[in-house]
This record gives structure tokens, C-alpha cells and sequence, in this order.
């Protein structure tokens, strides 16, 4: 099944963080103009879809995740017009656009959720999720993504409303017929526009289960938010998506699946269309993390890395489609994770893992400055963070003295998702191009030597080795269709494995330190084609040895 030709199968997507990517009028923020100007630097590298992330009205408590009007756009992104603007101009390109489909929630400011509060029976009331009080405490002990409970008292009529994320994400009741028919019209109205598909933000998360049973508690005393994943309903209402809306254009759709299990992404994803084309799950993310804490230095065991990914590769193999990312918003920058932002080998090693990710089974997603190995940006103080999550879990560790202050601003430059969201660097030019106000988040200060300038056109940049990347999933359909086996899983420096499609054969390689690790080519690759590699020399796979963090490609058919 995995062998049926579809356009999302060989598409490579981009993701832009609107905010951060390129601010056309001085104001310090990225806006649609932007996007705009910068679309043929898009085509350029060779992408084929573009997700952006949410650009609606919005009070921005975080970042645009929190929508207050689903059918304006936010004022510093620019206007409707802008928007109409970029999608015509990017579909002249062949590039297609996703959009950001935030309805597990709204913003408080959200006309829906002022209704909703007023009073008990207030049209809008079971819009959201109401609770009463258990013996004067929250109605359970399921926490927010961004720190403490996940229930606000509302003086108003003195109840709970749930909100999984911020105070000022309250959650939508998908279990109001009302409210999925508002969403569904409102998506079909996106989809009018001429939209081309859409990332839907933590839809595993839309079904709660209504008993609310107590979940287990994690370092800060409240179960995960992770806690309602995939609940009683959640198939249901996404096939009547399907029904409803999706079934209506040839589109695109990857759902974020936090809390996804392989056994549940094969009913999110499953092959037979009822329900979303691909789904992002996360347990690749978790490999340096402790039983699911983020906030920890610990480092990734690669075994543990190879046996998530291989875990995926194979159990969704002729079922379900994969989505590959090392990447996004809320991560931080891989090179400074899994590979070296030290100088000496930034750029191999961002170009091992790309390889790494690029030659698996699924579709790829780049996000914005991955593609010239931009890197975390170490912050060191509290007071340069933006993001929510970042600043809050500061203050509620060090309060509950779970970490010292010196614990999570080190943990903060490992992990914050503010290490993704600071400014693209365009050129080495004040606020590396981006900006010529100030911008809202400071610039990574590493922008003179790493910018868009400098690599687009340099033969060994990281950028050029993205476009030969994208390049190589088009002429070759063993990259998209072939069947992925681990080989060597029990090393603890190398990734390799095969793809296999009918008489072809390809080899990925890659050394993930900075140690040379002994390795020979197997024999029937022996007189295979090298079709990308990250030295300059040919020496690739000689000596019995790789070199620190080399990657190489080799196809037999
Ligand atoms: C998703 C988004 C994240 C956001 C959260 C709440 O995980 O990717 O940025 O904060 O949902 O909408
Ligand atoms: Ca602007």
C-alpha cells in the first residue's frame, strides 16, 4: 500500500514560524510580506509545501496557539489581503500551503469562550469543558503543558474550565455537535480560499475522557497534559472530519499526535484514507529526556534513537504513512542536540543528519534555518526568553526547588523552544537581514557566519546539500516508495540502513560523534554509486573507518 503514488509521499515540507522568519516593515516581527518576498528562496531550495504556523487574530499569549478569530489575520502578519497574496504567489511556484488548525482550543479572547464564561446557561456554555470543584481543589490532577494545573477557577459561576495549555487556551468540548460543526465549516471555508491541507495542532488531544480520572504525577506534583491523549472519541470525530470536509479537495494532512502510540498512529494514518495522511508523533524527542521530563541534561543513547525511528519505519511499513522531523517550534535546533554546533563541525554534522532523516520512509519536514545548520541560541538569562513554556517552568522549578536557577538556565539553552523561534539569518547585515527595527526576540549572534547569504550558491553549504537532498527524492522513487531495515542495531555510534524497492538497493551511513568509528562497506555495495556524501574527497567507506560524523549514500541496482 505504501507503493501507492501520492503527492504528499514525495513532497518535501517547510515549516515557517511567521514571526521569526523575515519582517518586511520594521516593526521587529515576521509578518506575511515577508513570506512573500522570500518565497523564491523557497523555491529555490526545492521544496514543495509550505506549513505555516497559525497567522489568525490572536493575543499572541502564545504565539498565535491561542486564536482569538479563525477567520482574520493577526495585525502583525499584515491583512487578508497579504495572505491571499502569498497563496497566489506561491501556488505560481507549485508551492502548496498548510495551514495551522489550532481547535483542541481557543483563546480566552475568543468570542466563543466571553459567551461561554457569562453564565451557566449561556448558549455558548458547553462550547467548553465545565467542571465543579472536588472538595474545594481543581476536579482533577491533570496539569497544563506550560506548568502547574490544568483547571482555572472562573469566579463568574464557580466552576473549572479546562485548559490543557495556557489559562488563555481553554479547551473546546468535542463532544458538542455545535462545536465540531463550527470547526468544520470554518475549515471548509479555508479550504474555499484555496488552501492546500492543514497541520492540526495536538488533535490527539480533542476527546476527553468524561469520567477525568486522576492521571500519574510527574516532577511538578500534575499528571502530564498528555494525559487525555487519544481519547473515547477521537477516531470518530476525525472521520466525521473527513466526511465533512477533507474529503472535498485533494489535500494534505498531518496531524500532531503528542501522546500517540504506534498502535493508535496506524488508525490516525491508516492507509485507507478515512482519517489524516501522516501523523507526527514524538518519541524520537524523548530519547534525551528523563521519563519524560525535558528539563534534564541528559544525553542521547543513539541505540535508543535507531530503535524509535526503526520501530516507526517498520510498524507503519504498508499500513501508515510517516512524517520525519528533527525539527520544529518547540524544539530545539538538532545540530546543537544530536550532532555539533562547535565550528569544526557544524556543518558535517547537520549534513549527517539530514541524510540520516532525508533517506527514511516518509515525508520530510525542514524547519525554518535548518537548512543552514542554525543552532540553539544560549540565552543567559531569563529575561531574553519569550516563550511561555520556557519562562514558566523556570519560575515553578526553582520555586518547587526541584532546580537551582543555574540547573534550568542550562537546561533552558539545551531544550527551550525559544532555541527555534529566534530570528532566520538572512545575511551577516544588522539583525542578520531580518529585521530593521528591533526584533521581538534577540538575533543568534552566530548570524555573521551562519546566514542564508553566505550558503545559497557555496557548492559545500548546508543549504546546497538540502537542495541536493530534495533533489535526490525526486529523480529517485526508491527514496520516497523503498522498504527501510536497520543494519547494525546494536551500535552505539553508527546509523545504517537500507531501502529497498524491487531490484534497487540504497545504503545510508552515518557516524553520529565525533569519533571515528570502524566500519566496512558491505560487499554488494562494493561497486555502488555514491549519490551524496559529506566530505569533498571520495575516500567514503575506505580505510574501514568513518570519520567523524561522516554520512554517505550508496545505490545498487
Ligand atoms: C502544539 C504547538 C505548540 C503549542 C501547543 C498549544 O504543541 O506545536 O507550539 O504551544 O500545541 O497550541
Ligand atoms: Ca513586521
Amino acid at each position: 500500500m505504501n507503493l501507492e503514488k501520492r503527492w504528499w509521499k514525495e513532497s518535501v515540507v517547510y515549516q515557517i514560524y511567521p514571526r521569526s522568519f523575515k519582517d518586511s516593515n520594521g516593526d521587529g516581527i515576521g509578518d506575511l510580506k515577508g513570506i512573500t518576498e522570500k518565497l523564491d528562496y523557497l523555491k529555490e531550495l526545492g521544496i514543495d509545501v509550505i506549513w505555516l504556523s497559525p497567522v489568525y487574530q490572536s493575543p499572541n499569549d502564545d504565539n498565535g496557539y491561542d486564536i482569538s478569530d479563525y477567520r482574520s489575520i493577526m495585525a502583525d502578519f499584515g491583512t487578508m489581503q497579504d495572505f491571499d497574496e502569498m497563496l497566489a504567489a506561491a501556488h505560481e511556484r507549485g508551492i502548496k500551503i498548510l495551514m495551522d488548525l489550532v481547535v483542541n482550543h481557543t483563546s480566552d479572547e475568543h468570542p466563543w469562550f466571553v459567551e461561554s464564561r457569562k453564565s451557566k446557561d449561556n448558549p455558548y456554555r458547553d462550547y467548553y469543558i465545565w467542571r465543579d470543584g472536588k472538595d474545594g481543589h481543581e476536579p482533577n490532577n491533570w496539569g497544563s503543558c506550560f506548568s502547574g494545573s490544568a483547571w482555572k477557577y472562573d469566579e463568574q459561576t464557580q466552576m473549572y474550565f479546562l485548559h490543557l495549555f495556557s489559562k488563555k487556551q481553554p479547551d473546546l468540548n468535542w463532544d458538542n455537535p455545535i462545536v465540531r460543526d463550527e470547526v468544520f465549516d470554518m475549515m471548509n471555508w479555508w479550504l474555499d480560499k484555496g488552501i492546500d491541507g492543514f497541520r492540526m495542532d495536538v488533535i490527539s488531544l480533542i476527546s476527553k475522557n468524561p469520567d477525568f480520572p486522576d492521571g500519574i504525577p510527574g516532577i511538578n506534583g500534575y499528571a502530564s497534559f498528555n494525559e487525555p491523549a487519544n481519547g473515547p472519541h477521537v477516531h470518530e470525530y476525525i472521520q466525521e472530519m473527513r466526511e465533512k470536509v477533507l474529503n472535498r479537495t485533494d489535500n494534505m494532512t498531518v496531524g500532531e499526535c503528542s501522546g500517540v502510540t504506534l498502535e493508535e498512529a496506524k488508525k490516525y494514518a491508516s492507509s485507507d484514507g478515512k482519517e489524516l495522511n501522516m501523523v507526527f508523533q514524538f518519541e524520537h524527542m524523548d530519547v534525551d529526556a528523563d521519563e519524560g521530563n525535558k528539563w534534564t541534561d541528559k544525553k542521547m543513547d543513539l541505540r535508543d534513537l535507531k530503535e524509535v525511528m526503526t520501530r516507526w519505519e517498520k510498524g507503519l511499513e504498508d499500513i501508515a504513512w510517516n512524517s520525519l522531523f528533527w525539527n520544529n517550534h518547540d524544539q530545539p535546533r538538532v545540530v546543537s542536540r544530536f550532532g555539533s554546533d562547535q565550528k569544526e563541525y557544524r556543518e558535517i554534522s547537520a549534513k549527517m543528519l539530514a541524510t540520516c532523516l532525508h533517506m527514511m520512509q516518509g515525508t520530510p519536514y525542514i524547519y525554518q534555518g535548518e537548512e543552514l545548520g542554525m543552532t540553539n541560541i544560549h540565552f543567559d538569562t531569563i529575561d531574553d526568553y519569550r516563550d511561555l513554556d520556557s519562562i514558566n517552568a523556570y519560575h515553578e522549578l526553582i520555586e518547587q526547588g526541584v532546580y537551582t536557577k543555574e540547573e534550568m538556565l542550562k537546561f533552558l539553552s539545551m531544550k527551550s523552544r525559544d532555541n527555534a523561534r529566534t530570528p532566520f539569518q538572512w545575511d551577516d547585515s544588522k539583525n542578520a537581514g531580518f529585521s530593521d527595527g528591533t526584533p521581538w526576540i534577540k538575533v543568534n549572534p552566530n548570524y555573521a557566519e551562519i546566514n542564508a547569504k553566505e550558503q545559497v550558491g557555496r557548492s559545500d553549504s548546508v543549504f546546497s546539500y538540502y537542495q541536493k537532498l530534495i533533489r535526490l527524492r525526486k529523480e529517485h522513487d526508491i527514496v520516497v516508495y523503498g522498504t527501510y531495515d536497520l543494519l547494525l542495531p546494536d551500535s552505539k555510534e553508527i546509523y545504517a540502513y537500507t531501502r529497498t524497492l524491487g531490484e534497487e538497493k540504497l545504503l545510508v551511513v552515518c557516524n553520529f560523534y565525533e569519533k571515528e568509528a570502524a566500519f566496512s562497506v558491505p560487499e554488494e555495495f562494493k561497486d555502488a554509486e555514491c549519490l551524496i556524501k559529506n566530505y569533498v574527497d571520495d575516500n567514503w567507506g575506505s580505510e574501514g573507518k568513518l570519520r567523524p560524523y561522516e554520512t554517505f549514500v550508496l545505490k545498487i541496482s
